[in-house]
């Protein structure tokens, strides 16, 4: 079957592979129908995810339809069209049963510190991803999600990630009603929380990003955020307090993660002294958030340290959350969102390749060529 397969640090192109098979009673093979590329799998692509091995196939946005079933699934059967969270999760861990199944203990049993993943590097457990013709879903009675007969798998393609990881970031920042959230990047993950933002109950929402064309698109898919462009804005928190009384943001997210830009300083010391990646983003959340404020952080962090100013948190009394998100328990909830017309989910998809040309697809995405905002791949057979 045709899949992508990752050949070292920038690189990536599509190959044979031999087709997934049954290894577990509860295993499903899904042919895959729609699978996307998210900014995640850009910071595996860029060598930012320890123990991404070469040949391993990425894609943890997916929906499809279910091929083969294994002998214990109870709740699928061949032919259901499902969409499937990127956590992998056993569903009866002390995790999964409160919820937390993106911190599941059985998907990744020797992890310190998460669960499995789909195509995410031997740190989320060496799973293969759903960028490909077929792919192998574990516990296929804990994650899935059926389609309903009358929406379109694009529809709901990204209740598998981003949409609820969007979703989470504003509902830990707590939002109580008319306070200002300052969500930094517009980015697919940024788009999804700042929507949630606003729905939650903020009364102003301001954006931050270095891409016009995300600027705007930010405005079309959330009337009435504001906008700042930081690479026209000499000191971006210094706006930001000028927007609120000089007092700072309630809410402050990072949508960013580990290859945020903006701060020449953070960017080199980040690669050459520490393999840190860059932390300007969490680094402004945290300067611009009010004292007694709320910070999140959703945008992802591989390596191990960064240099983030903590004693400004701990003087200033943020109170930050963080986390991979728990796609499953969101799902619900994000499916009548969608069908009542409240998020237009598939909006942002700005490009549709065929699988065949996911490595021109990558190229797009990760720079941000002909205003990309999100690419859907398309395998063959459903095409
Ligand atoms: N926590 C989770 O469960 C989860 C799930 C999905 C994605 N993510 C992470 O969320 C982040 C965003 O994902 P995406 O798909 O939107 O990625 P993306 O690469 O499409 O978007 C990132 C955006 O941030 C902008 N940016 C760069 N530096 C910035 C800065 N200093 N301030 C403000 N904006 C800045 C970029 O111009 C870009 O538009 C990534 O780190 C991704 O790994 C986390
Ligand atoms: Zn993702
Ligand atoms: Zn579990």
């Amino acid at each position: 079957m045709l899949a992508t397969s990752y050949r070292g640090k920038g690189r990536i192109r599509v190959e044979q592979k031999p087709e997934p098979r049954i290894e577990h009673p509860n295993d499903i093979i899904l042919r895959v129908t729609r699978t996307a590329i998210c900014g995640s799998d850009l910071h595996l692509l860029h060598g930012l995810v320890p123990d991404t091995r070469v040949g391993c196939t990425f894609g943890h946005e997916f929906a499809g339809v279910v091929d083969e079933v294994g002998p214990s699934v109870a709740s699928l059967a061949r032919g259901d069209r499902v969409v499937v969270p990127f956590n992998i999760a056993c569903g009866t861990c002390f995790y999964c049963q409160r919820g937390l199944t993106g911190c599941c203990d059985n998907s990744n049993p020797c992890s310190t510190i998460g669960g499995g993943a789909f195509g995410y590097s031997h740190t989320t457990g060496g799973y293969e991803g759903g960028q490909a013709e077929r792919v192998r879903v574990p516990f296929a009675d804990i994650g899935p999600m059926k389609i309903p007969d009358d929406m379109h798998e694009e529809d709901v393609l990204f209740l598998s990630d981003i949409l609820p990881t969007g979703y989470q970031a504003a509902e830990m920042g707590a939002i109580k009603p008319g306070e200002t959230v300052v969500v930094f990047g517009c980015g697919p993950v940024g788009l999804f929380a700042q929507k949630a933002a606003m729905l939650q109950g903020a009364g102003r929402v301001i954006v931050v990003d270095q891409l016009g064309y995300r600027l705007e698109t930010a405005m079309t898919f959330t009337p009435g955020v504001e906008t700042i462009d930081f690479r026209q804005t000499k000191d971006v928190v210094a706006a930001i307090r000028r927007l609120t009384d000089g007092r700072g943001a309630d809410v402050c997210i990072d949508c960013v993660g580990c290859e945020a830009q903006g701060n020449f300083m953070h960017t080199l010391l980040g690669k050459l002294m520490l393999e840190a990646g860059s932390a300007t983003a969490i680094q402004w959340a945290i300067d611009s958030a009010r004292r007694g404020g709320n910070v999140v952080l959703v945008g992802v962090y591989g390596p191990p340290f960064n240099l983030v100013n903590i004693g400004t948190a701990m003087n200033k009394g943020l109170t930050l959350r963080m986390a991979q998100c728990n796609v499953k328990r969101y799902m619900p909830a994000l499916l009548e969102h969608i069908r009542a017309g409240r998020i237009d989910a598939k909006s942002i998809i700005s490009h549709r390749f065929p699988l065949e040309e996911a490595e021109l697809a990558y190229h797009v995405f990760d720079n941000k060529l002909d205003d990309c905002v999100k690419c859907v791949l398309i395998p063959p057979e459903a095409a």
